[in-house]
């Protein structure tokens, strides 16, 4: 019987417990949840389990001896970080949801669990449930990789859904993600895209076999997004999706997170609610499709508990990646596309200064006025030249998305 200690029992941590605790067919007598560390040992929570397993401080897990395995489902970087990386230098398997840690760590949490001979396993990080952290792990051996695109926020592929589906307001939308546990405690993450640039890093880590720097991953997510533009993409017969790609070129690589206008007929439109989609493109089997729920109590601890299943099996491989800096970023260069770009303009706004900051960067305009918004439709730019150009306008209440004929110029 192996033990487990759990560092957090919130939205994913619950599950984690029910699913070991009630589905315990399989894992009956093989594993036991023998303690878990929480913030507040006096909160109620609605569940069932023995108080006394209850503690508030985490040494009394990671140096328990008895201890094999570490569930570590607490958000954020600190504690989080120093408790994994404690427990892997205690000779304890680590399991983790907590894509924050494992972007920012990568290289040093593998290379501690390398050391320590122990398992240091992430596949709930990225993509909730979706089995894609181990298929990508086991085709890199085989494949070139090039290329990772993919929806890798339920959040915000929630809120979207809901904005085009059922005409709710952004704020409607993202209080019902909250309530049904798919957004991070502090939202902005899910919503300005740096959750997708943290999980778009940890797929890029393993298929292009380096370490990505989050910092070169340009990220723009969908807070600016507004009822008017969803209705513009409708009228276009096109829908809004929050995307990460990574492409990889040589010994250089782009890595973006952007708002996305697919047509109403692909099949990334069809991906709604808090489904993610992961494509891959390897040089052996060519394009992989991983598909499933992205966020959510069940699905996020059933990828959790499958990392415990390997671990049972004694059948987990750490990526090794102590080669830092082995490809370079290069920023957006490789994105381009068509722009849809809205502006809201008031009384004094300058409509010539606005199509001469275009007209000077050789890029092909259609302009439409509607009242007090302007809507812009470029020909095919790079992403670099209209972030430069949307950087430099002066104007606050803004959205712009590239269309999904995404040319790689590479
Ligand atoms: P959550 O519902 O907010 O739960 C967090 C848990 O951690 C709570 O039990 C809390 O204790 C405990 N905690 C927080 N800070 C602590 C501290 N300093 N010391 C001890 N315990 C502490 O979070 P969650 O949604 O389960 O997410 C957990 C992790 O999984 C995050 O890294 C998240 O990004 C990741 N993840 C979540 C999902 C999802 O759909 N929710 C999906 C994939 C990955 P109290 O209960 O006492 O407050
Ligand atoms: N907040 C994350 C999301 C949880 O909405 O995708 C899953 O990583």
């Amino acid at each position: 019987m192996k033990k487990i200690g759990l560092l957090g029992f919130g939205t994913v941590g619950c599950g984690v417990y029910e699913i070991i605790t009630q589905n315990s067919n399989y894992l009956n007598n093989k594993v036991e949840i023998s303690k878990i560390l929480v913030r507040d040992i006096n909160k109620s929570r609605n569940i069932n389990f023995p108080k006394e397993i209850l503690t508030d401080n985490a040494d009394d897990i990671i140096n328990d001896p008895d201890i094999d395995i570490i569930i570590a489902v607490i958000g954020g970087i600190h504690p989080s970080y120093t408790y994994i990386i404690k427990a892997l230098n205690n000779g304890k398997h680590v399991v983790t949801a907590n894509k924050a840690v494992v972007s920012k760590y990568y290289n040093v949490l593998l290379k501690t669990a390398h050391e320590n001979k122990v398992a240091f396993l992430f596949e709930a990080s990225v993509g909730g449930g979706i089995p894609v952290i181990k298929p990508l792990k086991q085709n890199v051996k085989i494949n070139d990789i090039g290329k990772i695109k993919g929806i890798l926020n339920g959040t915000s592929n929630f809120i979207l859904t809901k904005m085009s589906e059922e005409s709710y307001t952004f704020a409607d939308a993202l209080a019902l993600a909250q309530k049904l546990g798919y957004a991070e405690a502090d939202p902005t993450d899910d919503i300005e895209g740096y959750d997708i640039a943290r999980k778009l890093s940890i797929l890029s880590n393993i298929a292009f076999k380096t370490t990505t720097n989050l910092q070169d991953i340009k990220c723009r997510g969908i807070s600016n997004i507004t009822k008017l533009d969803i209705e513009k993409f409708n009228h276009f017969g096109k829908k809004v999706k929050l995307i990460g790609s990574a492409i990889k070129s040589g010994s250089n690589y782009c890595a973006s997170v952007e708002p996305i206008l697919v047509d109403k007929t692909s099949p990334l439109s069809a991906v709604n609610d808090a489904f993610n989609i992961v494509s891959v493109s390897c040089s052996t089997v060519g394009e992989l499709q991983f598909y499933g729920q992205g966020a959510g109590k069940k699905p996020t601890a059933n990828a959790v508990v499958c990392d415990i299943i390997d671990i049972l099996h004694d059948d987990f491989d750490n990526p090794i990646c102590f080669d830092e800096n082995l490809i370079k970023s290069e920023g957006m260069k490789l994105f381009r596309g068509k722009y849809y770009i809205r502006i809201n303009t008031d009384s004094n706004f300058d409509i010539g200064e606005i199509t001469r900051l275009f007209e000077e960067s050789n890029i092909k305009i259609n302009v439409e006025k509607e009242k007090d918004t302007l809507f812009i439709f470029t020909g095919l730019v790079s992403a670099e030249k209209i972030d430069n150009i949307m950087s430099s306008i002066k104007v606050r209440n803004f959205c712009y998305a590239r269309l999904d004929d995404n040319k790689v110029i590479a």
